[in-house]
């Protein structure tokens, strides 16, 4: 029996382990010192451009990212349909109205030309997805926003350590929000993290993710923590810990190889896939890093496709149902995102995939392909 090749997977090694032992033997295991040097080994990492604020997940980054934007109730935030539903729930937590927008099919990321049918008085921001890691048409996306004073947060869930135009992605946003969960670019088992270059946002976070509790970062970095404090705002319990903050260090040192993993193994689909009847997404590999490799397969076959890899032994997943067809996001049509979400199936992409996986799921789609 092959084994199952699974869609995606935590990759993990006995240095992560010594890191947790080591915030274990320490017994401070709250916010502490490991979350202030993992935030500045992430700074570095983005050429002390900016600011970064870790906290407990991605979703609790873009919720704080918004909340200190000063969106909330009788704002609206324009989102593209395909994305996790996290991007909607964080947004509809600060009390905003999260608008579906429809996306550009030949990446997944949001389509300007949708885009500017969606903008009204109560407009305060667009959340950008990096769907599959891509860029999409960020350029003219941000050219918009200036002109229609908007705030750009972006989601960049799956990018994490990806390139644009030479940059990271992160270094010249806005505010961009990144994920560490299990299966990201890198994990910190849960964690989130929120990039600025605005000093002054990065700090309203640092108090909102510990309760709203003023400058208790900066206690806690050196082993105390506030008694006499003042709060003005409301604030979530939404800070990173040291033991997860400490297996993200060690991930963070291991990412060159990560990501070269990841590229290749990308690159590898795309040459086993061409000349298929599959359409493969428009992305720069040598400078994105995949976290997904969606492919889109027409004619109603997608059910059959997923069914077929499952029977043998190969798990595939689906990112994602268009969010504004869930019964809290209904709204006004998306029809390429409708489409989109129909012939989505996201192929297996980890680190541990080897090469060989990559042929012997391409083979078969191939197999099925010939019979179907
Ligand atoms: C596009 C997108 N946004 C946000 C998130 C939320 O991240 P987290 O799971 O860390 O809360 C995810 C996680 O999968 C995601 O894929």
């Amino acid at each position: 029996m092959p084994e199952l090749i699974k869609l995606s997977k935590s990759c993990i090694g006995k240095e992560e382990k010594f890191a947790v032992a080591r915030v274990l033997d320490a017994g401070y295991l709250g916010m502490g010192q490991e979350v202030m040097f993992f935030e500045k080994e992430l700074e570095a990492f983005f050429s002390n451009n900016v600011h970064v604020a870790c906290v407990n997940t991605g979703t609790s980054a873009l919720h704080l990212a918004l909340q200190a934007c000063d969106i909330g109730a009788g704002d609206e935030v324009v989102i593209p349909s395909i994305t996790y539903i996290a991007s909607f729930q964080a947004t509809s937590a600060t009390g905003a109205k999260p608008i579906a927008c429809d996306i550009d099919p030949k990446t997944g990321c949001l389509s300007l030309k949708a885009l500017r049918n969606k903008i009204t008085k109560n407009t305060k921001a667009i959340m950008y997805v990096h769907y599959a890691s891509g860029v999409g048409e960020r350029d003219s996306i941000f050219a918009f926003a200036k002109e229609f004073n908007l705030r750009v947060i972006e989601d960049a869930a799956h990018s994490f350590g990806g390139r644009y135009k030479g940059k990271r992605i992160g270094e010249d946003a806005d505010i961009a929000c990144f994920s560490f969960d299990g299966i990201k670019n890198i994990t910190c088992g849960e964690g989130g993290g929120v990039v600025s270059s605005d000093q002054k946002l990065i700090d309203k976070i640092r108090d909102l993710r510990l309760l709203g509790v003023q400058k208790d970062t900066e206690k806690r970095y050196s082993g105390q923590r506030s008694w006499d404090f003042d709060v003005e705002e409301q604030g979530w319990r939404y800070h990173m810990s040291n033991i997860n903050a400490a297996i993200g260090r060690e991930q963070l040192k291991k990412f060159d190889d990560f990501s070269d993993k990841r590229r290749s193994l990308a690159k590898l689909y795309v040459e086993q896939l061409k000349g298929l009847p599959i359409k493969t997404l428009d992305l720069n590999f040598d400078e994105i890093v995949p976290h997904i490799f969606p492919i889109l397969i027409t004619d109603q076959k997608r059910e059959f496709l997923k069914e077929f890899l499952y029977q043998h032994d190969v798990e595939t997943g689906i990112h994602y149902k268009p969010n504004h067809l869930l019964t809290k996001y209904k709204g006004i049509d998306c029809p390429n995102a409708e489409i989109f979400g129909e012939c989505l199936l996201s192929l297996p992409l980890h680190v541990e995939l080897k090469a060989e996986d990559v042929v012997r799921v391409t083979s078969l789609i191939k197999k099925y392909l010939e019979k179907a």
